[in-house]
């Protein structure tokens, strides 16, 4: 579309940037803070880069006011951040723990006070060890019961200032990397305790989605979903067909039952001649029908292009680049289904992640064609390393680069007709990177803390900063 017809932002589009609780607070023993499955997992020698953990972080939980003031400084509308169960729930139900509540009540009214959206995840990934050594964690229909009262627990809390809160992150990651890459607690490899336990994680956030319209509290509530859309490699049949698979099993299998409480046929009939497909009662399937977002969050980074993948020798699930050197990344797959494979017309990151700004736009208009919902993108950035000057400058060029581009791909979209809620980049300030690190940088605010060091943690402003500040006064109009 020639630039100038293109439709503009809608005023109230919601500029922001993102975190997680983990990879920024810090403090993990302090105000009665219960203990994580990720406070355990970390600890596992060869478990994360150079044994990094969250001990600390970025330290955000004793800085939150200087960091809310370099929001109010970028000019940012929205501030998406999660909630650890742990500081509410020490031990993931039973008595509540008010210096929890206080914490994010003060984090909350720091936002507000600065003109700026809270967007407030329930789950980003750091589950209460309790429940883990209780009942298995995601295993148990228990959770479903826990999950639920700790989320009308935060409805009740928050509730009155909040109007956009994510029920799970990423569900399709926590729940691969812990049950069948073991690169994320509670690191089994187990094809049938994973569809069951990812069954249970539907149930939990229908759940918790049904409890908050219930409730008539103020505002919406989605799932954040991590979509890379499939491009068949060509136009071969087979490959076409490989990239349909992809889509169904890798995409549907999880926002399908999000909005329509239910799986697609073909993955569902493929797990149930595996003897791996989950349980489903009646009760679950109204349960799953009534759970309806009210939008879809959207991580984004990247495509994939998809390749046929023969039944018998076929190319298998493949370990992920954590350590940033290029090109250590290889094929991935399911035999019998598709694997993943180069693209020419795509660069790559030093994790090997494509770079691929239009499949932003394809990601949002899949997602308004299947699904009609507005859309919250609620992650999307560039893991780079990045290199402090000595005059304290950061010349992130490469990151200004990749965010323009994908803000075009939005408005391209919203072009198309897409309703585009918001924009919250990730991330922020720099942070823990799960199993990267902290030499795997996305913020527009630089931490100065490697994985040797927490040193002083002194923040300094990004070149991509000032670029995004600039963005969000003329509201995306030049870019
Ligand atoms: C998403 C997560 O998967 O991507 C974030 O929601 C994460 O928590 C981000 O940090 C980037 O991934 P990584 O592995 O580069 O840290």
């Amino acid at each position: 579309m020639e630039y100038e017809k293109m439709s503009h932002f809608p005023t109230d589009f919601l500029w922001g940037a993102s975190s997680a609780a983990y990879q920024i607070e810090g403090a993990y023993r302090e105000d009665g803070k219960g203990l994580s499955v990720w406070d355990k997992f970390v600890r596992i020698p060869g478990k994360t880069f150079k044994g990094t953990n969250g001990d600390v972080a970025v330290d955000h939980y004793h800085r939150f006011e200087e960091d809310v003031a370099l929001m109010k400084e970028q000019g940012l509308k929205a501030y998406r951040f999660s909630i650890a169960w742990t500081r509410i729930f020490p031990e993931g139900k039973g008595q509540v723990n008010q210096k929890g509540i206080d914490f994010y009540n003060r984090l909350i009214d720091e936002l507000i006070a600065n003109q700026i959206e809270p967007v407030v995840t329930l789950y980003h990934w750091d589950l209460p060890q309790a429940l883990q050594d209780e009942y298995g964690g995601w295993e148990s229909r228990e959770i479903v019961t826990d999950f639920t009262n700790y989320a009308k627990t935060c409805f009740d809390a928050f509730g009155d200032r909040v109007n956009y809160w994510v029920s799970l992150n990423e569900q399709n990651v926590f729940i691969s990397h812990g049950y069948q890459m073991e690169s994320h607690p509670p690191a089994v490899n187990d094809e049938k305790r994973m569809y069951a336990a990812n069954h249970i994680a539907n149930l939990a956030n229908a759940s918790a989605i049904k409890t908050f319209h219930d409730g008539h509290y103020q505002g919406g509530i989605g799932p954040s979903f991590a979509y890379s859309p499939g491009y068949a490699v060509n136009g071969d049949p087979k490959n076409q067909v490989a990239a349909t698979n992809y889509e169904d099993y890798a995409a549907h299998f999880w926002m399908d039952v999000y909005v329509y409480g239910r799986y697609p046929k073909m993955i569902y009939k493929w797990l149930t001649e595996r003897g791996t497909a989950p349980v489903i009662t009646e009760a679950d399937q109204a349960l799953l029908i009534a759970g309806k977002p009210d939008f879809m969050g959207l991580n984004y980074y990247q495509t994939q292009t998809i390749a046929a993948n023969p039944l018998v020798g076929g190319v298998g699930l493949a370990a992920e680049n954590n350590t940033g050197k290029k090109g250590t990344s290889s094929e991935s797959g399911v035999p019998g289904m598709f694997k993943t494979t180069n693209n020419e017309f795509l660069k790559q990151t030093d994790w090997d992640w494509n770079i691929d700004p239009e499949g932003l736009r394809i990601a949002l208009r899949r997602i308004d064609s299947r699904y009609d919902l507005p859309v919250l993108i609620t992650e999307n950035g560039l893991g780079a390393y990045d290199k402090l000057e000595e005059d304290h400058q950061i010349h992130d060029d490469y990151r200004i680069y990749f965010i323009n581009e994908h803000i075009k791909a939005i408005k391209e979209a919203i072009s198309d007709g897409v309703k585009v809620i918001g924009y919250t980049t990730w991330s922020f300030t720099d942070l823990l990177s799960w199993s990267n690190g902290y030499q795997k940088r996305y913020g527009f605010v630089y931490v100065d803390r490697d994985e040797e060091s927490a040193k002083e943690l002194k923040r300094y402003k990004k070149d991509s900063f000032y670029w995004y500040q600039k963005v969000i006064q003329e509201n995306g109009r030049y870019l």
